[in-house]
């Protein structure tokens, strides 16, 4: 063995060891989601174009899904292009999309091996017909795997989801299909773009920022939170084994105390 492929099997079982003692020492989460926040920043702050931070971004994107699928992560939702975000000049909103398609095209072939399937949420049909097309196709192609979801978000805000939900079950009342009264948390739920997927248990934001910009509203009402200054760029899976390592230090009471979680068994993180 070479003296750099003999560090690079190093790495990689001192990376499986770290996996094997998170998996042992609490859940891992069902389902994280992730804001991927200060692509723009990362670039600023090395004088070069906010593109440059985007493709840095790629890599971290590869890396964390990498990881989670390893870990055993059931969902990976990533937010990558909110409503908010077509308000943005438009030569980064083209490069942005160029850099979506360019990245659905390389990678899907490795996501279907890898027995990963993608979907997306949002208002798909706001998006340039050629992402669009990039997205069924590896969709399709990757429909029946099972390992993990990943989920991306893309034309995506919370709030347009919520408004969406209530619009069809306006409709469906109307239509006689439902009745007011049916109307409860398991029906909105399976009336949003997320319908089948269970909530967040973790949510991570990186780059610092304190607020949520339109991300899941309905679905993050008991999900932990995680926000670290690390910017996207810059965010690798030894990040993301931080960010798992605080949540199974967490006590998620669901509006309980803490005696009866602990009778119950409820909190997998204990
Ligand atoms: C996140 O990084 C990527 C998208 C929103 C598409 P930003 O582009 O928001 O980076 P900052 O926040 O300006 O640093
Ligand atoms: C949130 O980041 C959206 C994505 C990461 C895709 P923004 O950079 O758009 O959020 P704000 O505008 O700072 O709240
Ligand atoms: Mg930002």
């Amino acid at each position: 063995m070479s003296d750099s492929s003999s560090k690079v099997s190093l790495k990689l079982s001192t990376d499986r060891k770290i996996q094997e003692e998170l998996k042992r020492s609490g859940e891992i989460p069902t389902h994280i989601a992730i804001i991927m926040d200060g692509n723009g920043r990362w670039a600023k702050r090395r004088g070069l174009p906010r593109v440059a931070g985007h493709r840095e971004g790629v890599k971290s994107v590869r890396d964390v899904v990498e990881a989670c699928a390893q870990l055993g992560v059931k969902y990976l939702t990533l937010f990558a292009f909110s409503t908010e975000n077509w308000r943005r000049p438009k030569e980064e909103i083209d490069t942005l999309m160029k850099l979506l398609i360019r990245t659905l095209r390389s990678e899907t072939e490795k996501l279907h091996k890898n027995d990963i399937k993608l979907m997306a949420i949002g208002d798909i049909d706001s998006l340039p017909k050629e992402v669009r097309q990039e997205l069924r196709e590896a969709m399709e192609k990757t429909k029946n795997n099972k390992r993990m979801v990943l989920n991306l978000a893309l034309s995506y805000s919370g709030r347009w989801e919520i408004i969406e939900a209530v619009k069809e079950i306006a409709k469906d009342v109307k239509r006689g299909k439902i009745k007011v009264e049916e109307i409860d948390d398991k029906l909105f739920s399976s009336y949003l773009n997320t319908a089948g997927i269970p909530d967040p248990d973790l949510l991570i934001r990186t780059s610092g920022e304190l607020r949520i910009s339109n991300f899941l509203l309905w679905q993050i009402a008991y999900t932990e939170l995680y926000i670290t200054d690390c910017l996207w760029p810059d965010f690798r899976r030894k990040h993301l084994y931080e960010a798992i390592r605080d949540y199974q230090r967490r006590e998620r009471r669901f509006g309980m105390i803490s005696e009866q979680i602990k009778k119950k068994g409820l909190n997998g993180n204990a």
